[in-house]
């Protein structure tokens, strides 16, 4: 009865707050209008809703980078960001790799396929199958041709696309029904992955996630033995389930068996998988943010007065660049004092990503040098060296995964500790471990490991126009000053 009664009050609340127009985050009801079935090209979807058209086109405008501290993606003088520079150990640990050539902050949805165009072509080696999280042609072309799409060269795969709609990134028809307007997703393997996850029924809140999740999710590349690509991006999901993607099934996942093995990391010779942009996963397991219900289009698509309408705003980028108005939807903290939590929780995670980024490279050294001696005769104890390198592989999925995250740990901070705690001890132990295994052999190894930086860090995106070197990298790199109790930020 008390609960009837409860609901009652909370119908009439509703009730009101709609009649008078001052609902906590309802839009005015959209008019539908006709889109017909198949209209891929934004500008005919703006005929119809021309205040979210120009609000999408937006995200094409340099963002104003002073206002965030780590997700500078570029500015106005249209610098592009890049990672490498930033965590130099990056380089290293992903040389072998096209992310380990350049690897660029991420920028507005505008240039989501024109970046991939300009990028480095070792980054879409892969072919057709790296427009999965770009183009909204992507499923079209994957169900019409199939193997002949996702395997084609990247530039080849790219004229399957109409001339006018090549470069277009994420757009209407990914997010929206035509007839409708209601949410929806375009992409097959975030069907799959919904249904590794055993989800079936989505409410409005989940789709306003999903509509992003379809992207910002991590996925592999399926190989052959020969790592050539064998099928469609699929998120590596497997024993996980809704708001508990853990990175410990993810790594169990990614280590099953060579179709997930998509690259050799050159220090140590190892055939690795990779993770890329799992905002989904970090956010949904158990984040304070998603507990209270709150969706990704919350935070980056937040309602604003557009005219007389109220429209969700379409310019889809960071909430620091945005002035976080969208957090005042629920918090009457002022911007100023939310900016310092975001900056504090973000200086914590990168202090530790940082840490466990340099354990990982010094690591990845020593087993260069074990390999070395092994290849010159001398044994090494194979029980140590294979318990040692399970230990890296632990660690270094972790620091990817942790890496390729975007908020440098603001969408769920204590999971990015914990993930990033556990990647520092999987490194040290497998530090001690070979050096135990080394000294048995009689191998002398020095305390302090020459990481050789500015070999790793030579030629990062130098083709690329306004790149901007954040820093210059002595050689040796000082690994001692770094593992003093200051050492983590002054880097
Ligand atoms: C079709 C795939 C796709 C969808 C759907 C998508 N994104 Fe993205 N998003 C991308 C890609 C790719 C980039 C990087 C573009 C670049 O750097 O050129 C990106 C970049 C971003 C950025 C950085 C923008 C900036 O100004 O620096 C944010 C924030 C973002 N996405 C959030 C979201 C949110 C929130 C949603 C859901 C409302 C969403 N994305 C839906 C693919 C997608
Ligand atoms: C509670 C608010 C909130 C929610 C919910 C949220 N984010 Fe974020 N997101 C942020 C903040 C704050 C940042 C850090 C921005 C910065 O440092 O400039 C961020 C950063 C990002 C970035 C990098 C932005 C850039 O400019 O490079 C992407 C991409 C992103 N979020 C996507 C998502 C996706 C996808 C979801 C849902 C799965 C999501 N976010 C949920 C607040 C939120
Ligand atoms: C990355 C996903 C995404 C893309 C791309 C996208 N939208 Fe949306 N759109 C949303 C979300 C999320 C909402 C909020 C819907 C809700 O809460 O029910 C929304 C809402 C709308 C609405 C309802 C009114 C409003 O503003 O809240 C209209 C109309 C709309 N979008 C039109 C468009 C058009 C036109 C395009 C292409 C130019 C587009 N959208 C591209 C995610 C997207
Ligand atoms: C749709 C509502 C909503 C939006 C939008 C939202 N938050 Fe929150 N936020 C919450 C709720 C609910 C909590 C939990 C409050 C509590 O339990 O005290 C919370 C908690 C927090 C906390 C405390 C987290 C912790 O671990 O103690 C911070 C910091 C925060 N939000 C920052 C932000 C920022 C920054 C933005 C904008 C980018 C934002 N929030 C947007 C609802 C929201």
């Amino acid at each position: 009865m008390k609960q009837f009664r409860i609901v009652i009050l909370i119908t009439v609340a509703l009730l009101i707050s709609i009649a008078t127009g001052c609902g906590p985050s309802e839009p005015q009801p959209i008019t539908v209008g006709l889109i017909k079935d198949g209209v891929f090209d934004p500008e005919e979807w703006g005929k119809v809703y021309p205040l979210e058209y120009e609000s999408w086109l937006k995200t094409k405008e340099p963002k104003p980078t002073g206002k965030t501290r780590y997700k500078r993606g570029w500015d106005t003088d249209e610098v592009i960001y890049d990672k490498l520079s930033e965590f130099p150990y990056t380089a290293l640990l992903y040389s072998g790799w096209g992310f380990g050539v350049e690897y660029n902050e991420p920028r507005g949805h505008y240039y989501a396929v024109k970046d991939q165009i300009d990028v480095d072509p070792s980054r879409t080696k892969p072919g057709g199958v790296c427009l999965a999280c770009k183009s909204p042609y992507h499923k079209t072309l994957t169900e019409k041709k199939g193997m002949e799409y996702l395997t084609a060269q990247f530039k080849d795969a790219l004229t399957m696309i109409p001339a006018k709609m090549r470069e277009t990134g994420p757009a209407c028809i990914d997010c929206h029904k035509n007839d409708t307007m209601g949410l929806t997703t375009n992409k097959p393997h975030i069907s799959r992955g919904l249904a590794m996850l055993g989800k079936k029924d989505v409410s409005r809140q989940e789709a306003r996630t999903l509509a992003c999740a379809q992207c910002h999710i991590t996925y592999y590349v399926p190989r052959d033995r020969d790592k050539k690509v064998a099928g469609d991006a699929t998120p590596p999901w497997t024993g996980s389930s809704w708001g508990d993607i853990s990175i410990e099934n993810i790594i169990k996942d990614l280590c099953t068996d060579y179709r997930r093995i998509e690259w050799k990391q050159k220090v140590t010779g190892f055939d690795m998988p990779y993770i890329r942009h799992p905002e989904f996963e970090m956010f949904s397991r158990g984040s304070i943010h998603w507990k209270a219900g709150v969706a990704c289009a919350d935070c980056h698509m937040p309602y604003r007065r557009a005219g007389s309408y109220k429209i969700s705003d379409h310019d889809v980028t960071s909430p620091l660049k945005a002035d976080l108005r969208a957090c005042a939807q629920c918090h009457t903290e002022s911007a100023s004092w939310l900016k310092d939590q975001v900056f504090a929780i973000q200086d914590r995670t990168v202090s530790l990503l940082n840490r466990a980024g340099y354990a990982a490279a010094a690591a990845a050294k020593l087993f260069e040098l074990a390999h070395a001696r092994r290849d010159a005769g001398t044994a090494v104890d194979q029980a140590l060296y294979e318990k040692a390198r399970n230990c890296y592989m632990q660690s270094f999925l972790r620091i990817a995964f942790v890496g390729a995250e975007n908020s440098c740990g603001f969408h769920n901070p204590p999971e990015a500790g914990r993930i990033l705690g556990d990647a520092i001890a999987f490194s040290y132990k497998a530090e001690a471990l070979l050096r135990q295994a080394l000294a048995a052999a009689g191998v002398g190894v020095p305390e302090s490991t020459n990481l050789e930086l500015t070999k790793y860090l030579n030629n990062r995106g130098e083709k690329k126009l306004n790149f901007k070197r954040e820093q210059e990298f002595k050689d040796p790199f000082d690994i001692e000053k770094y593992f003093t109790p200051d050492g983590a930020k002054g880097y």
